[in-house]
């Protein structure tokens, strides 16, 4: 797709136009999940109506490692808005106990999203829209608007039926991916800020394959900043659309320090995209892949395997679940 589709600069100015005419004096919620969408339309907010808007972050316990700090150290500085970091992980974990479907998690996390907006709101006042990060991959493989379901993504099918705002906003629902990080950058946030990798709303809950518990967050966190750490260190944390690692449910034998164990298996997965609607595996450095192997099992205690994950999308999605 040709990256003239939409001029940026003029889609940023009538954005902000649009968003300050509709909600006037009013005022705004945003959910900042600490990615590339939602970080944008913070920013499109902020420069529409100012104090007016409050960002929300949510820590649901389905961060990655450090996550959070990074959140409110990129905020201070970019936003004139209001910024409120809910600490919810008890309350997420909870919901989604026992839980292994994957549609299932992405509709209780979009559900208690939607429960723990509607609480903040009620703390400040009197709130009149809620802003969402959805962009336009999301919408089509949602299903909705003549397209077939491939998943549910949580800012669209999770939604729940009944919601206390007057509406929700959608600054970018019209874009993809690559003209979310141009908006980004026309919009004055730093280069860096908007090439972070993009990070789904219901976080490492679709990347821990089955039930999700604190303890395979925990172990999810340490090899996914493992292999994050080994990319940025070969110089290819630029380079790549998408690289994480996923928990899979399987266990298998291994041997360390002549003892046999019954650990866990870890996925490697790096793509290359343009749009997140179809996806090329990275033939990363046997180099890298073999540091990152050599650390994720030495230094993660319960796990004995680690692959790569060499499928491209279609047929598989960029996520395993
Ligand atoms: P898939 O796995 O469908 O992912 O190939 C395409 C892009 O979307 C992200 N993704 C999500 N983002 N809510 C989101 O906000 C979701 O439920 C969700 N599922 C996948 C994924 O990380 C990739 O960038």
């Amino acid at each position: 797709m040709s990256s003239e589709r939409i001029n940026i600069e003029e889609f940023a100015r009538s954005k902000v136009e649009e968003v300050k005419a509709k909600v006037g004096g009013g005022k705004a919620l945003c959910a900042l999940s600490g990615g590339v969408d939602s970080s944008v339309c913070a920013a499109i907010m902020s420069k529409a109506i100012g104090k007016n808007l409050t960002c929300i972050f949510v820590d649901t316990g389905l961060m990655r490692l450090n996550e959070a700090d990074e959140v409110r150290r990129m905020f201070d500085g970019h936003f004139e808005a209001n910024l409120i970091m809910v600490d919810a992980e008890a309350r997420f974990l909870d919901k989604l106990s026992g839980v292994v479907d994957p549609e299932s998690k992405r509709k209780i996390i979009g559900e208690e999203f939607i429960r723990v907006f509607e609480e903040e709101a009620g703390k400040i006042g009197s709130v009149d829209f809620l802003v969402q990060g959805t962009i336009l991959p999301d919408i089509i493989e949602s299903g909705v608007e003549g397209h077939a379901l491939v998943k549910s993504h949580h800012n669209v099918g999770g939604l729940p039926d009944v919601i206390d705002f007057k509406e929700i906003i959608e600054p970018v629902r019209d874009l993809y991916k690559h003209e979310v990080r141009r908006l980004g950058v026309a919009l004055g946030l730093p280069e860096a800020y908007v090439a972070r990798q993009p990070f789904p709303g219901p976080g490492l809950s679709i990347r821990v394959i089955g039930e999700v518990t604190k303890e395979k967050l925990d172990t999810l966190r340490r090899c996914d900043y493992i292999f994050r750490d080994e990319v940025a260190k070969a110089g290819l944390a630029g380079d790549i659309w998408q690289y994480f690692a996923v928990l899979t449910d399987l266990r298998s034998v291994g041997a360390k320090n002549g003892v046999r164990t019954y650990g866990r298996t870890v996925a490697l997965r790096a793509v290359n995209s343009v749009d997140a609607m179809t996806a090329d595996w990275v033939r990363l450095p046997y180099d890298l892949v073999e540091k990152a192997s050599a650390r994720i099992v030495g230094e993660v205690e319960n796990i004995t395997r680690v692959v790569y994950d060499v499928t491209p999308k279609p047929p598989s999605t960029i996520e395993w679940e």
